[in-house]
């Protein structure tokens, strides 16, 4: 058994124990299951003041060993979705060809050219957007790259770009997921920065049947393009993940300014309320996702945003609602979903490696050696994983 089967294995033996934490979502159902378990863990998330909420939230270390006194299996965790980082320096770039690239992109894009070394192959850049990683190779080790991406305009962009530079980059309007794209992957090395969802996976699927010599591949949007139910790559596992799943992998704590914070905290209570009332007058069925609510909703105030949204989602309102009470409820219940929501979080990345492995073991099931390494701190960019692959 390989190194990633046996690590896929234990994760799923880890993952079934803990699904009943991670499954359901508390902005779904107020209640979770496990609240009738775990009483005691219920009741002391429930009793969370701010600062320690938002400390917890802010620091998996620190939710962990929060939860471990209730949830002693968490303490196995930092052992299973432990991977090994890889740094090197690539070679030095002249900063004038590089100055066109926001900071933490080019530091992502720095930390992945150092973390992969010399191409084994000509290059292929999936996905490129304007191509700034296949620019970042060719500067460090020359040569030529293609760069396949669907947007024409970043195309124009990124090839106005590596003129400028005076590197041999060639840009195609491709779509990856056509037919045609896996000719592309003959025998060359595949890179892709932050491929979505599909993306990656149509990459992974092909590389071995288009006879790619190298792949390293930083996937993320785990969701994006994904069916109902994630198709595992490296074999049969009992474990099952679902839409809900595979975004609980990239579900990060919000750091956005404090104002969008704000809106976006409002936004859910407000959700929220509506959810309630839903549930009230039809108690016992399941939760119904809804489509995104329009912007200017929330902004015309409560009543408005309540009225809206039951009028389009069919909800009859009584006409003596107090709007008081029932955003006052909707508050409530997202107080203590943020809470109950600290177990769920501390299960994402387990979730994450998961999917990591199985990628790894369809690659070696295609003939390839399959690595993971980290290629930079999770504060540069949480997907900071490199699925890689040489013949
Ligand atoms: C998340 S961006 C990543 C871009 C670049 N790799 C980076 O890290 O900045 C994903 C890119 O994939 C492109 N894309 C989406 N679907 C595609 C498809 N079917 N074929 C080719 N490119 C696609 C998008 O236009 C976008 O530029």
């Amino acid at each position: 058994m390989s190194l990633h089967a046996r690590r896929r294995a234990a994760l799923d033996r880890w993952l079934a124990e803990l699904a009943p934490l991670w499954m359901p979502s508390p902005f779904c159902e107020a209640r979770p299951a496990w609240c009738q378990t775990h009483p005691a863990l219920a009741e002391a998330l429930l009793g969370l003041d701010e600062p320690t909420l938002a400390a917890l939230s802010a620091d998996d270390d620190a939710a962990r060993a929060f939860l471990i006194p209730h949830l002693p299996a968490l303490a196995e965790l930092p052992a299973l979705i432990e991977l090994p980082a890889r740094e090197a320096a690539p070679a030095p770039v002249s900063r004038a060809a590089w100055q066109f690239i926001p900071g933490r992109k080019a530091a992502q894009i720095d930390a992945f050219a150092a973390a992969v070394g010399a191409p084994q192959g000509p290059l292929v850049e999936w996905c490129a957007g304007k191509g700034h990683l296949g620019r970042r190779f060719l500067m460090a080790w020359g040569g030529e790259a293609r760069a396949l991406e669907r947007n024409a305009v970043l195309c124009r962009e990124g090839e106005a770009l590596s003129a400028r530079a005076g590197l041999a980059q060639h840009f195609e309007v491709a779509d990856v997921l056509a037919a045609e794209a896996a000719a592309s992957l003959a025998g060359a090395h595949a890179i892709a920065l932050h491929a979505c969802g599909d993306l990656h996976r149509r990459l992974i699927d092909l590389a071995g049947p288009a006879g790619a010599r190298a792949l390293d591949v930083a996937p993320c949007c785990y969701p994006l393009g994904a069916d109902d139910r994630y198709r595992p790559r490296g074999g049969d596992s009992a474990l099952v993940l679902d839409r809900n799943a595979l975004r609980l992998a990239v579900t990060e704590t919000v750091t956005a300014s404090p104002r969008l914070a704000a809106e976006s905290e409002r936004l859910s209570a407000w959700k929220l309320a509506f959810v309630a009332l839903r549930e009230a007058h039809s108690p016992g069925a399941a939760y119904r996702s809804f489509k995104p609510v329009p912007a200017d909703w929330s902004k015309r105030g409560f009543a408005f945003f309540l009225q809206s949204l039951a009028a389009r989602e069919h909800l009859p309102l009584d006409p003596k609602l107090d709007f008081a009470i029932a955003e006052a409820a909707g508050w409530a219940r997202h107080r203590a979903a943020r809470r109950l929501q600290l177990p769920r979080l501390a299960c994402r990345r387990a979730i994450e490696v998961w999917l990591l492995h199985d990628l790894a073991l369809a690659l070696e099931g295609a003939g390839f050696e399959a690595e993971l390494h980290l290629f930079c701190a999770r504060t540069l960019t949480p997907r900071n994983v490199i699925v890689s692959a040489r013949r």
